[in-house]
């Protein structure tokens, strides 16, 4: 577990610099724009590489981030409560979204897409229909945990993957409120790990893959530090199969912290 301590050092840097204890906030509230589209499909479809299971993430509530929360693929998969700001169309509790893709927003101010179950989360009885008809309103979000009931962490083996030579995967149902910084696989009994580098978005690959069957350890980021969460029975079997969705065993419940203020530590209902 030392390892833990140099490796994660280094990767949380820049939140060190950014903020003070005294800032240390997990649910910080921003304040912009969100543009609708008509349909979820293109988002499940989106760039972060999902795929059609991303349809049934957050029951269907789908958003594309712009360039700040999508952060070139590495806010695939983080949640969002987003609320719009117009009390008479809009319910308080607005609507919890998962990233699934990238928005084409061109920096004009909107920093979410939401697809159509999301709009009509955000909106009061009876009011979706006229909500969804403004294609954009005023929100505020902010970043929550992601909330996977019954389901562990997973990893999809992608097509492209051989045994012994390729392995490309790519992470589903990522609880918590961290991201995914480092992702290492080792023969299970073995301490050889082989580091996976991202591809893109959720989606990891080595062309030196141990022969399975495999473990797992991954460093999240969580609190102000990198946390390893470990996978130590067989996430992988020897027989692994490209194609194959596999559970690790394991779920990320960690929650990453921010620097902002006023931080929101009230609940939105
Ligand atoms: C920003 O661009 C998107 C996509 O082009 C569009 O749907 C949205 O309405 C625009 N938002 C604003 C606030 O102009
Ligand atoms: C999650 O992993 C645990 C083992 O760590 C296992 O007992 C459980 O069945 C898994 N849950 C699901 C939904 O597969």
């Amino acid at each position: 577990m030392a390892v833990s301590v140099s490796s994660s050092s280094i990767l949380v840097l820049p939140f060190l610099l950014l903020c003070s204890l005294a800032s240390a906030c997990d649910r910080c509230v921003h304040h912009s724009r969100a543009s609708f589209l008509t349909s979820s499909l293109t988002l499940a479809a989106g760039s972060c590489g999902y795929g059609k299971v991303a349809g049934s993430f957050s029951g269907g509530m789908l958003a594309a981030a712009g360039p700040d929360l999508y952060r070139k693929g590495v806010g695939c998969g983080a949640c969002f409560q987003v609320r719009c700001k117009d009390g008479e169309l809009c319910g308080t509790a607005g609507a919890r979204v998962v990233v699934t893709d990238r928005a084409r927003t061109k920096g004009n101010g909107t920093d979410l897409v939401l697809g159509s179950p999301a709009v009509a989360a955000m909106a009061r009885p009876g009011m979706a229909a006229r909500l969804a008809k403004l294609g954009a309103v005023d929100v505020e979000y902010k970043r929550v945990p992601c909330e996977y009931s019954g389901r562990n962490l997973s990893v999809r083996v992608e097509e492209r993957s051989r045994p012994t030579s390729e392995l490309a995967m790519t992470f589903l149902y990522q609880g918590g409120q961290t991201d995914i910084v480092a992702v290492d696989v080792a023969q299970v009994g073995s301490s050889n790990w082989r580091f996976l580098t991202r591809d893109h978005g959720p989606s990891w690959s080595t062309k030196l893959a141990p022969a399975g069957p495999l473990q797992m350890r991954i460093v999240v980021t969580g609190g102000y530090d990198g946390k390893w969460v470990w996978a130590e029975r067989e996430v992988l079997p020897s027989g692994w199969r490209a194609g194959e969705v596999y559970d690790t065993g394991v779920q990320i419940t960690d929650i990453a912290q921010e620097g902002c203020f006023p931080c929101d530590t009230q609940e939105w209902r």
